[in-house]
């Protein structure tokens, strides 16, 4: 195995302005298999970007070190045209570099993230993404492709992912409603990431597993982005790495949230949130809800085994096309990843292995035609479960008298999303959300 030993200064160059940064230092990043991935811990100043050189082992290389300007002219100076979203870390532009931008990089848009200098992540956020992201690499993974660290400014440059996250998706108004067969194949996509996580040489604690942080590729291929959080996982005979209590409402673990001792197991308590936000089409914590419905895993959790209540939470606007044998399954795993211990959630890769056949189960009913009016604060749900009452019913009885339809899908119809954001609403949601999610969510520096 070749080490290649460099330095603090030789990763981030463009943050010592006054020092001529060494042209074989432009690149970093090393392959997760050949080579040992160092961590912030390796750092010995990681707050610092004036720490003093550490030797760090990396190597391979494929990461840019952008200066500001090139990164304005890409985005058009961050113009609202090019404005993707924004989050807790800052506003996201699409941009697009090729060889003329620097001679070598390959013609391809790019999603660009600036940090917000007035919100409440920093250096040592950014810092957590570069230097994991940096070293990851796996088709699950959203792909960094540069950062830029000039004085206080600090920026990441990420492979574009055209259809976004899929918290726009599923939550978004007017959004379409993703079909069965995609839902599962997003579900398997992020699977199959956080599994490369938790089984790498050193394994890595994702810890903001959520629908806003699984992006979506043209073909839906799912993406996991934002590693700000991540954690080393626990060395030796530790059983869980002590942290303070991050991430976001809704999605953190119970035992996480009462203890700060995080595991794998943490992480896969957030994807059965996930799981259940797909299979339900419902946010994790919704206060537009009745009170009883707000925290999606309460309410829906005692019916996830009980085959015949089921249907009550399944996402209305799937209308019914969905595989039943498909969605037991599905809803049975989601169960197990929200158990309350622990010990008895599947590691990940149970999870990419019960849900790999889930994809293909296109056992889907042949049913008539019903639309779904939506209220005025989104859709009844008395009238939504009342529908689905009665399509069960009629799916019921056309199975007696048909027998099964197999690959019977008939054409998708969108119908109105029952909430969420506009583009302005997700922008001033993002910053309200902050508060909602407080203490949880990026308060203060991660630990
Ligand atoms: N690589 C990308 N390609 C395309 N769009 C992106 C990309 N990265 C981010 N976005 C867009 O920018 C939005 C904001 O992303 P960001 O990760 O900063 O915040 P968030 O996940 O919504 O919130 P949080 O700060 O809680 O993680 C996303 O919802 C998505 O629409
Ligand atoms: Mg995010």
């Amino acid at each position: 195995m070749t080490v290649k030993k460099i330095t603090w200064r030789s990763i981030i160059p463009t943050c010592y302005k006054s020092e001529v940064p060494s042209s074989k230092t432009k690149k970093v990043c090393s392959k997760q298999n050949s080579f040992q991935r160092i961590s912030l811990s390796d750092l010995s100043n990681p707050n610092s970007i004036f720490s003093e050189d550490i030797s760090i082992s990396l190597a391979g290389s494929n990461v840019h070190a952008f200066t500001l300007m090139e990164l304005k002219v890409i985005t058009q100076n961050f113009s609202s045209t090019n404005f993707l979203g924004e989050g807790g870390f800052g506003p996201v532009h699409k941009g697009f570099i090729d060889d003329k931008l620097r001679p070598g990089l390959m013609a391809q848009p790019v999603a660009v993230k600036l940090l917000d200098l007035d919100g409440l992540q920093g250096h040592r956020e950014w810092l957590t993404e570069v230097i994991f992201l940096g070293q990851l690499r796996h088709p699950h993974l959203v792909k960094l492709i540069g950062y830029c660290c000039e004085e206080e400014h600090r920026l990441l440059v990420y492979e574009y992912m055209p259809r976004g996250s899929l918290e726009n998706h599923l939550f978004r108004r007017y959004s379409v409603s993703l079909p069965w067969s995609t839902r599962m194949k997003i579900a398997l996509g992020a699977a199959k990431g956080l599994g490369f996580l938790h089984e790498a040489e050193k394994p890595v604690i994702y810890r903001d597993f959520k629908a806003s942080n699984i992006l979506l590729d043209s073909d839906y291929t799912a993406k996991l982005s934002d590693f700000g959080l991540a954690k080393d996982g626990p060395e030796g005979d530790d059983t869980h790495v002590s942290t303070r209590v991050m991430g976001t409402q809704g999605y953190a673990a119970p035992e996480y949230i009462m203890t700060g001792h995080l595991t794998a197991m943490s992480d896969v308590y957030s994807f059965g949130v996930v799981l259940l936000e797909l299979l339900t089409g419902r946010k994790s914590v919704d206060k537009n809800r009745p009170s009883r419905e707000q925290n999606l895993v309460d309410w829906a959790r005692p019916m996830l085994n009980d085959s015949r209540k089921l249907g009550r939470i399944m996402d209305p606007r799937l209308e019914g096309q969905y595989s039943e044998a498909g969605a037991r399954k599905a809803a049975a795993l989601a169960y197990q990843c929200l158990s309350h211990r622990p010990k008895q959630r599947p590691s990940m890769s149970t999870v990419v292995e019960t849900l790999e056949p889930l994809k293909d189960y296109n056992e889907i009913p042949f049913g008539p035609f019903v639309y779904t009016v939506p209220s005025e604060n989104g859709l009844n749900e008395e009238h939504a479960k009342e529908l689905e009452g009665q399509k069960e019913l009629k799916r019921e009885s056309q199975k007696k008298e048909n027998g099964h339809h197999h690959g019977h899908k008939r054409q998708h119809r969108s119908s109105k999303s029952p909430k969420i954001h506009s583009q302005t609403d997700m922008r001033q949601n993002c910053r309200d959300h902050q508060g909602m999610h407080s203490p949880l969510h990026h308060m203060g520096r991660a630990a």
